[in-house]
């Protein structure tokens, strides 16, 4: 048995810049060329470093990273669309590839004339095709419009049309980069379902999606790029799992800013430090949801603050305010504060969101109008081993369902 796709040590470089396609873009290698300079001194950017891997057959491996990762280079260059610098790359079987949306397709064709131009392209006879036209027009839902010419076309529309037609000339190896994220939900349910029928017909299907409900659904094994590398290869949910930590921990990283942000002018008053700590009072980076949270903070003023308030609050890396502990509600009264000290603040069992909190520590004037000191520092993670099912919100409650009552005609 032939594997279907495989990558050997495989390199990919771009030349940074634009390519020229005017006179003009050829004057700066020109002048070099006269310095005896290097006349193409653009820079190498290298997409893909020395990657391998192996689809087997049947398989449904997914790819997930940021932006520029390197996914589409890797579909494009087992599509064939590029070819690697280095390396090899192996594909055995017919290919079907739903990369960009509307390539393949002639703008100023119908969508019949596309699916017929589209179905010979992947090597399908007429007859083939006229087999399987309603099939497809069905699919895509374009009955109506199947005699415009695809220029007229919306991205959902042109999506559908090349979804129908990838999985009906029956692929061996199926690869779908991102596409359905211009379709509408039912739609995008619609080819879920079908990859789905694909995958236990035994095809083999390379999928990226910046949706990782999806991944997680479809997959069986997720490779999570990052700068042209397999950064890491495992099990569909540990390798999502990972991939939103390392968003979420960008984004809380995003708002804390330095290591130590003192965000107001009023030097005279400052937040020194603050410490996350567990229940024993050991410093932590980590909780699991559910445990409880000390905060230890050490504070400084030039001045006599009279009836100051404290508060601390965890900021959710989206920004969100979880929650907020403050002398305020919770006393006790500080009737003055000069020089150094510090205070603790306990948060029982924060039964919080899996993601990232940085604690935000403010001391404010006895009005708690005026800001004197603020901190934002340090982030802790709480860690949700539960499965990432639907469940919005900030908290998980202590919650229970009574018993369900039924109507007169469900009862027997
Ligand atoms: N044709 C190209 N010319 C120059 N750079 C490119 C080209 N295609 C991709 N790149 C660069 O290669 C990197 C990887 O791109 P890509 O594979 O599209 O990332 P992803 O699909 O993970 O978002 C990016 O930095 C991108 O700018
Ligand atoms: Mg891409």
């Amino acid at each position: 048995m032939s594997i279907p796709v495989r990558f050997d040590n495989v390199s990919k470089s771009f030349k940074t810049g634009e390519s020229a396609t005017a006179l003009r873009d050829l004057i700066p290698s020109l002048v070099r060329r006269l310095r005896g300079a290097d006349p193409d001194a653009r820079k190498l950017f290298w997409a893909l470093r020395d990657v391998s891997f192996e689809v087997a057959e049947g398989e449904v491996l997914g790819f997930v990273g940021r932006n520029g990762a390197g996914k589409s280079t890797t579909l494009k260059l087992v599509a064939g669309i590029l070819r690697q610098n280095k390396g090899t790359v192996e594909v055995n079987g017919s290919l079907s590839a739903l990369i960009e949306v509307g390539a393949g397709f002639h703008p100023d064709l119908t969508g019949r004339e596309n699916i017929f131009m589209n179905g010979a392209v992947l090597g399908l006879s007429r007859r083939d095709i006229r087999a399987r036209f309603d099939d497809i027009v069905a699919f895509a839902e374009l009955e109506e419009f199947i005699d415009t010419p695809v220029k007229r076309y919306s991205s959902g529309m042109y999506m559908r049309l090349g979804f129908a037609v990838a999985v009906h000339v029956d692929p061996a190896i199926l690869l779908i980069d991102e596409v359905l994220a211009v379709g509408d939900l039912a739609f995008r349910r619609k080819c879920l379902e079908r990859v789905k029928l694909l995958r236990a017909a035994g095809k083999t299907i390379l999928f990226v999606s910046h949706k990782m409900n999806d991944v997680r659904a479809i997959c069986d094994r997720v490779m999570y790029v990052k700068d042209g590398l397999i950064h890491r290869e495992g099990t569909a949910l540990d390798v999502t799992r990972e991939f939103e930590a390392d968003m979420k921990r960008r984004s809380a990283l995003e708002i804390t800013g330095a290591p130590l942000s003192q965000r107001t002018d009023n030097a005279a008053v400052r937040v020194m430090h603050v410490e996350a700590r567990d229940s024993s009072g050991a410093p932590v980076t980590e909780l699991h949801s559910g445990q409880s949270l000390i905060i230890h903070a050490a504070i400084e003023s030039d001045i006599e603050l009279l009836d100051p308030i404290l508060s601390v609050a965890l900021l959710r890396s989206d920004n969100l305010r979880a929650c907020c502990a403050t002398t305020r509600v919770l006393g006790p009264r500080i009737p003055r504060v000069r020089g150094a000290c510090t205070f603790e603040v306990e948060f029982d069992d924060l039964d919080l969101m899996d993601d990232f909190y940085a604690i935000e520590t403010i001391v404010w004037n006895a009005e708690m109008n005026v800001p004197l000191a603020q901190h934002l520092n340090p982030t802790i993670r709480f860690i949700d081993e539960r499965p990432p099912v639907n469940r919005p919100g900030v908290f998980h409650p202590a919650a229970r369902f009574g018993a369900i009552e039924h109507g007169p005609d469900l009862e027997s």
